[in-house]
């Protein structure tokens, strides 16, 4: 997803007599939030988190596999540690998706890595890493695998990610992640409940509730929908936004969308993901519903929010796309007037069925597609932005933004990024910023010193 730039924790000097860890993670929110988890559980058998290679004994790389540029990146910086692991001879934990899909292979190509280990497998860590000799662990369970979270390490002390699902039952034929995160396995909703109740009272004031598919959740134990379990997360004291990602246009359903409506702390903000805006492309994505279907979805949420910010996904250069399928996704944008896009350019992807047809538009057409495309949308952001001027908004401030240490950073309810003055310390708070200025990617504004 998109990157805010936070100064996160503050860095603290290694303790000489503890062994330390360093983790470098790649992907979706899901890695972020499996970092967090294994942070938390070394931090449990006496580890401790140090700020660079360098000063580490284990080295984790948390990997992502969803397109070939993900995997180029993994490769070049274990590449630049090979030469670190000579002069400081730490290990290195190759874990997440790439561990998942290559396995032992990894070995073979990398010789230096020590161990791999799989998204379903991290709570075998702690004793993974005691061994001297190098160890393959990327087994699946077919049930949910509950971790303690009360061990785990966030990284933001005020915005929590909330595992409540895990993998992807839908094939998407371009998509590898149901090859890497296995079938969909629900986290029983007592656990999530208890969790979210736990970091309300801890002050955290916003939850992201995560999952590959997460409009497919069903309580393992009373079968209730994601929209019930919504409900009931909204009931929690002291919690002031709630989101989740990632929904699927195909099981949105009304309930869930009323749900958003009704209940004023989950945020009127959705992502969801169309991928292209041809028929004919979205029936050989095995998406599961048409262009047509699709809207539909968005003309229920803004019937009954018409205030919702939505963001999406775009694959462009899919194996056949043509000139007039591509001007369908351009339509479909500005029918649409997304808040924010992710776009990619396609990239054929080991055991999936379109990795079996000719990649067939050329690297050069994909990425005209995708400049077109990001400047069309970056017209309707300016267009969007432009509302906000002179508006006093919430805003959850994450920190100080890096590339202007004297501004503070945070999201507002719709997710977007808001660059702001304060000349009080207003990190983890909910604050009102009087928007001031804005851009195409985000809002600039002043704290209204009363909110504070
Ligand atoms: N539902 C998932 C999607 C993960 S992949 C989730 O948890 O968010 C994120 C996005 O990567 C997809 O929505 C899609 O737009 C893009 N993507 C996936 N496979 C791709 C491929 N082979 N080439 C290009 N983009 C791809
Ligand atoms: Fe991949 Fe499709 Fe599943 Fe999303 S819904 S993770 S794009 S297979
Ligand atoms: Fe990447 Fe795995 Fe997430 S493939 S997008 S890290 S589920």
């Amino acid at each position: 997803m998109d990157e805010m730039e936070v100064i996160g924790n503050q860095k603290e000097k290694p303790d000489s007599t503890r062994p330390t860890f360093f983790i470098h993670t790649f992907g979706c929110q899901m890695n972020e939030s499996d970092s967090e988890h294994i942070a938390g559980l070394l931090t449990s058998y006496g580890w401790q988190k140090g700020n660079c290679p360098e000063e580490s004994n284990l080295v984790i790389i948390n990997t992502c596999a969803v397109r070939a540029k993900s995997v180029d990146k993994f490769f070049s910086l274990l590449g630049r540690l090979k030469e670190i692991k000579k002069k400081r001879g730490f290990k290195i934990a190759v874990v997440g998706c790439v561990a998942q899909l290559e396995g032992e292979e990894l070995f073979k190509l990398q010789p230096h890595i020590d161990y791999v280990i799989g998204p379903d497998n991290y709570l075998e860590l702690p004793k993974i890493i005691d061994h001297k000799e190098k160890i393959t662990s990327t087994t699946w369970s077919g049930h949910w695998r509950e971790h303690p979270y009360s061990l785990i390490r966030r990284e933001s002390q005020v915005s929590a990610y909330v595992p409540i699902m895990e993998g992807c039952n839908n094939f998407c034929t371009y998509c590898i992640v149901p090859f890497v995160r296995g079938r969909e396995k629900y986290r029983p909703a007592r656990f999530i409940l208890e969790e979210i109740k736990a970091l309300a009272d801890r002050g955290f004031l916003e939850v992201q509730l995560l999952g590959q598919s997460i409009t497919s959740y069903r309580d393992p134990e009373s079968n209730q929908s994601l929209a019930d379990l919504l409900r009931q997360v909204a009931q929690i004291n002291n919690l002031k936004w709630i989101r989740f990602i990632t929904s699927h246009p195909k099981n949105l359903t009304r309930e869930i969308a009323q749900a958003m409506a009704e209940e004023k702390k989950i945020c009127r903000q959705l992502h969801l993901p169309v991928q292209a805006g041809s028929n004919s492309i979205l029936k050989r994505m095995n998406r599961g519903y048409t262009r047509e279907e699709y809207l539909e979805k968005i003309a229920m949420l803004k019937e009954l929010m018409p205030e919702i910010s939505l963001s999406t996904d775009i694959i462009v250069g899919f194996p056949g796309e043509s000139e007039k399928d591509f001007e369908d996704t351009l339509r479909l944008l500005e029918e649409v007037r997304f808040t924010n896009i992710f776009s990619f350019r396609y990239s054929p992807r080991p055991l999936t069925a379109a990795s079996q047809w000719p990649d067939d538009v050329p690297f050069e057409v994909k990425r005209r597609r995708l400049i077109e495309l990001q400047s069309l949308q970056k017209k309707i952001q300016l267009e969007i932005n432009a509302n906000f001027a002179g508006r006093i908004i919430d805003v959850l401030c994450l920190g100080r933004s890096q590339k202007t240490p004297h501004l503070y950073c945070g999201r507002n309810e719709a997710h977007q990024v808001v660059n702001f003055s304060s000349s009080l310390e207003v990190t983890n708070k909910m604050v009102k910023v009087k928007i001031t200025s804005f851009g195409p990617y985000s809002l600039h504004g002043e704290i209204v010193p009363e909110s504070i």
